[in-house]
This record gives C-alpha cells, structure tokens and sequence, in this order.
C-alpha cells in the first residue's frame, strides 16, 4: 500500500502526458480536415494541402458561411462540334519552333519605359488571359489594370514599405541572399513608372446576381494557368512585365482598388515596352533533357 501511494504521483503525471498527447493529436487532426470540409459540412477534396496557400488558411473573412449555389438542378449544357485548325507535320514543327523561339525570348524586366501602350492591345491581352481553362468553367480571375499615375503611386508606397520589412526582418537570409543574385530590392521605381500595373485578383468563390456564393474549384490553378497566357500574349506584342506577387500586401492592395472580400491578389504585373537602358540577369535555362522525362 505504502509503494503504491508513493507511486501515485508518477502514475498521476504519466496520465496527464498521455492525456496531453491525445488532446494534440486530436486537435490537429481536426484543423487538417477543417481545411477540406467548412464549417457548414461543405466537403472541398479539390482544396488539395499542397494546393492551399496562406490567404486561403488566414482569411479572416469566412468563405463557408452564406448561402451557397445548390448546381444540381441545373441543365445540362448543350453540345456543339469543334472542329480546330489542323497543320501538316512539317508546318506543326515549324510553328512550334517559331513560338518556342518567340518565348524564350521572354525575360522578366525590371526597367521599363514610361512610354504609352495602346489601351486596346492591353484589352486585347487580357481577353486572350480570359481564355485560360478554368476548374469546371468557373473564370475565377479578376484583371484589374491600373494607368492613374496617383493610384500607381500608392501602389507603389504599400509595395515598397511591406517588401522593406520583408527583405529587412521577415524573410530571412537565405531569401535575401537568393535575391541578391538578381539584383533586387525594395525599390520598385517601375510601379510608378510602367504606363500600366495589372493586378490580377483569383476570385475564391463566386456570388452570383441573387447573392449566392458559388463555388470556384482550383481557382489559382486557373488563375495561374491564365496569368501564363497573359505573359505569353504580352511577349507576342512585344512588352515586358515582371512576374511578381507582392508578399503581405494583398489585403492592402484589395481594398485599395475596392475589390470584395471574395477576392485575393495573386500576381502584379507592371507592364510596358523595355526601357532603352534595360538589364536582365543572364540566366541560364535548364536543357530539355533536365525538364522532360520521355517514357
Ligand atoms: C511566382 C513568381 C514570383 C516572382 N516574384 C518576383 C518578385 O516579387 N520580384 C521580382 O523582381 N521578380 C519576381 N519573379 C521573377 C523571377 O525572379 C524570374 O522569373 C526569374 O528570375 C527567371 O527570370 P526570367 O523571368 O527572366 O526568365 C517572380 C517569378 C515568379 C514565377
């Protein structure tokens, strides 16, 4: 009896490790599958771990509640043939040469000249952005281009002073050393100077004329499968941009421009001709036989 109460105190907190233990386990469980299924049961496979990214995770503004689109009444869409153009082999080759020669010419710029831009090709680069395939034909993309030199410029002001934090304290030194290669800084004269700055917003879910939420599947898959296109129809006019995705800057940048809650910045593209004067790192790119497994 007296070894057995001396050894209450040791049963007593092996009992609180293992009571602890599975407190954890369970609650972490129950955060991962949050992640696939809302609050309101709405089950989201395609909301894949990898896939999900932090604005999605740390979105104060809750996605699952409202009154969601119910689609299973819905007509089924009629069907029409498709009949695309088709080349000769040897056309087929040299056409692929020409675009494959056309885009490895693309090179992310950073000097960029104040020149004006027809505002129609920049419509017509955005329509062809408007093509992309999107997660069951949801187009969950929001291009918002901006020429207002004042609108420009506070742009700039929330890019810059967020991406001082971010090389000075957030990111750490492999970050700031990986962009040293590049050359870059906070600094980003091109946001004032470019005569447009595109920012593209994926569009988490859809609301509807009536108020319904719908649900947008893969949206930065899509978004991203879009932005793709755009850069690819700005490198066929003869324009540069540079790829960038303003970190911490989203909830600043959508308010500014008065975009709704549904709705996250992915990509910012500042964009016109190259200024006379430009420099690009020089890169290399990886061979074929580094990018492709032939099976
Ligand atoms: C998702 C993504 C984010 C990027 N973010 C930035 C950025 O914030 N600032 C920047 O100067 N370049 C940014 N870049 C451009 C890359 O540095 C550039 O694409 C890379 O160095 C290769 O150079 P290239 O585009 O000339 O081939 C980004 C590119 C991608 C694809």
């Amino acid at each position: 009896m007296a070894l057995f109460s001396s050894l209450t105190p040791v049963f007593v907190a092996i009992l609180c490790v293992i009571i602890v233990f599975l407190f954890r386990n369970s609650s972490s469980r129950k955060i991962r599958s949050k992640e696939k299924t809302s609050a309101v049961g709405r089950v989201r496979p395609w909301v894949d771990e990898d896939l999900q990214d932090d604005t999605e995770i740390n979105s104060k503004d809750n996605e699952d509640e409202g009154d969601w689109l119910d689609t299973r009444g819905e007509e089924e869409l009629h069907h029409v043939s498709y009949s695309p153009l088709r080349y000769a082999a040897a056309e087929m080759l040299k056409r692929s040469e020409k675009f494959y020669s056309l885009m490895n010419l693309r090179r992310s710029v950073r000097f960029i000249s104040p020149e004006p831009v027809p505002k129609e090709v920049i419509d017509n680069v955005i329509r062809t952005a408007g093509t992309a395939p999107s997660g069951a034909h949801t187009e969950p993309w929001t291009f918002v281009v901006v020429s207002d030199v004042d609108l420009k410029h506070k742009i700039r002001e929330i890019v810059e002073e967020e991406e001082e934090i971010n090389y000075k304290q957030r990111m750490g030194d492999n970050w700031v050393h990986d962009l040293k290669r590049l050359r870059t800084n906070w600094v980003k004269e091109y946001l004032d100077i470019a005569p447009y700055l595109i920012l593209i917003f994926k569009q988490t879910y859809g609301v509807l004329p009536n108020g319904k939420k719908k649900t947008h599947y893969y949206n930065e898959i899509s978004v991203s499968i879009s932005c793709g296109i755009l850069l690819a129809a700005l490198q066929n006019v003869g324009l540069v941009t540079v790829t960038t995705t303003p970190l911490n800057c989203g909830p600043q940048l959508r308010s500014l421009l008065q975009r709704p809650a549904n709705e996250k910045l992915l990509m910012l593209l500042p964009v016109g001709y190259p200024a006379s004067d430009a420099k690009v790192p020089d890169l290399k790119r990886k061979d074929l036989n580094d990018i492709m497994v032939s099976m």
